[in-house]
């Protein structure tokens, strides 16, 4: 059985990758997440006490933490999700997003490379190749890197790296990137969760500019199976794009989201549009499909509908989420506070 470290691993892709994983039981789990406002132990209740799964807390900027986190615990490969993740706060604040996502990768992948791991997989995003126009093809992997943002431009900034540990040491490395994702236990500061939650509890929709922006929607699943297909079969120093062929416009979304919680129109309010915001994002998946056999199996229609569902059926974590308990739960499970 082999060792994988997944960092990142109590946020919302991460959770629901060592979801799937755990499911699969082919590996034992070491997850390392420093706990920020977007890290929830809930979204890993019932997982980390688990034989396989192991939960550290801490930061991917500590070095000595993470030499002696790949040493106790023999890691044969990573899976890297720790991020800074919201473009919003990154414009309020670009430092936190160099820290972590730039000084954290470089520190993680030393450590991974003193420790001879077999490979180290980024999962990076489409928002590095910047902004398509309406009639642009989509993304593909050799689309140049035009971050507009500094979230952006802090995950293209961790992509070159990675492919430098490539170049100059021969690491072996896969990244990926992928558009946006939507599913369970996400964060409810990005656009589909903050609407339906919005939405259910009868608050305003915060609609920025004229809401014509598109985004091409994956489900979180289909893109944790696209991650562990890189893990074993993409190729080292490879790039890999993951979509969901789910452009929509951000207004459609937010009718649909109406639409499903019986929410009133009214709610809908066009406020200020975010600073410099891309306009439309859209990925070409071709790569991975002839690659990896990666293909999204769930639908936008489907999947939203599934989506809201799961966040009415789950009152308690998202009133947890919505009061800020959830920051408690690492103290009541492990008897020390954070
Ligand atoms: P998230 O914000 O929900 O979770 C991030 C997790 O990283 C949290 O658990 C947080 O506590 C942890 N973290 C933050 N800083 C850390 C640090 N210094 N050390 C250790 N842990 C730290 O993010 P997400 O939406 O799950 O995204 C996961 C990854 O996928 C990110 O790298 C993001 O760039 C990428 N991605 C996200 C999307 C999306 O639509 N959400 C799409 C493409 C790529
Ligand atoms: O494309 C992948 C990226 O998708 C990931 O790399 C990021 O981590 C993830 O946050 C996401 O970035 P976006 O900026 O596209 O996601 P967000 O949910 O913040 O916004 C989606 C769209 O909705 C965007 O056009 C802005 C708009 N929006 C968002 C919020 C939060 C609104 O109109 N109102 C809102 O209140």
């Amino acid at each position: 059985m082999t060792t994988l470290l997944i960092t990142g691993g109590a946020g919302f892709i991460g959770s629901n990758l060592v979801g799937m994983l755990a499911a699969a039981g082919q590996h034992r789990l070491v997850i390392l997440d420093a706990l920020t406002y977007a890290g929830n132990l809930q979204n890993l209740a019932g997982l980390i006490d688990s034989e396989h799964v192991v939960f550290v807390h801490g930061s991917i900027t500590d070095a000595d933490l993470l030499g002696k986190v790949f040493a106790e615990h023999s890691i044969d490969a990573v899976l890297h999700l720790a991020a800074e993740s919201h473009v919003d706060r990154s414009i309020a604040s670009a430092a936190p997003f160099v820290e972590t996502n730039v000084t954290g990768t470089l520190r993680l992948l030393e450590a991974a490379r003193a420790a001879s791991v077999r490979r180290f997989v980024h999962v990076s995003t489409d928002e590095v190749y910047g902004t398509l126009g309406p009639d642009d093809a989509p993304f593909t992997e050799q689309t140049p890197l035009q971050p507009n943002s500094p979230y952006s431009a802090s995950k293209a900034a961790s992509d070159l790296l990675v492919r430098a540990f490539v170049h100059t040491y021969g690491m072996d490395c896969v990244t990926t990137r992928c558009s946006n994702n939507y599913g369970p236990y996400q964060f409810p500061e990005k656009l589909i969760p903050l609407m339906t939650l919005n939405a259910l509890e009868g608050k305003s929709l915060p609609v920025y500019g004229d809401g014509r922006q598109v985004r091409d929607w994956l489900h979180v699943e289909d893109h944790c199976r696209g991650i562990m297909l890189a893990l074993e079969h993409g190729r080292s120093g490879e790039v890999y794009n993951f979509g969901g062929y789910g452009e929509r416009f951000n207004i459609d979304i937010v009718q649909r989201i109406i639409e499903l919680t019986g929410a009133d129109a009214s709610l809908i309010t066009h406020v200020t549009d975010r600073p410099g915001h891309d306009r439309r994002y859209a990925i070409d998946p071709r790569k991975a499909s002839t690659e990896l056999g990666w293909q999204p199996v769930h639908s936008v229609e489907q999947g939203l509908a599934e989506t809201i569902a799961w966040y009415r059926s789950n009152a308690t974590w998202c009133e947890n989420v919505r009061s800020g308990a959830y920051l408690d739960y690492y103290a009541k499970h492990y008897g020390t506070s954070l």
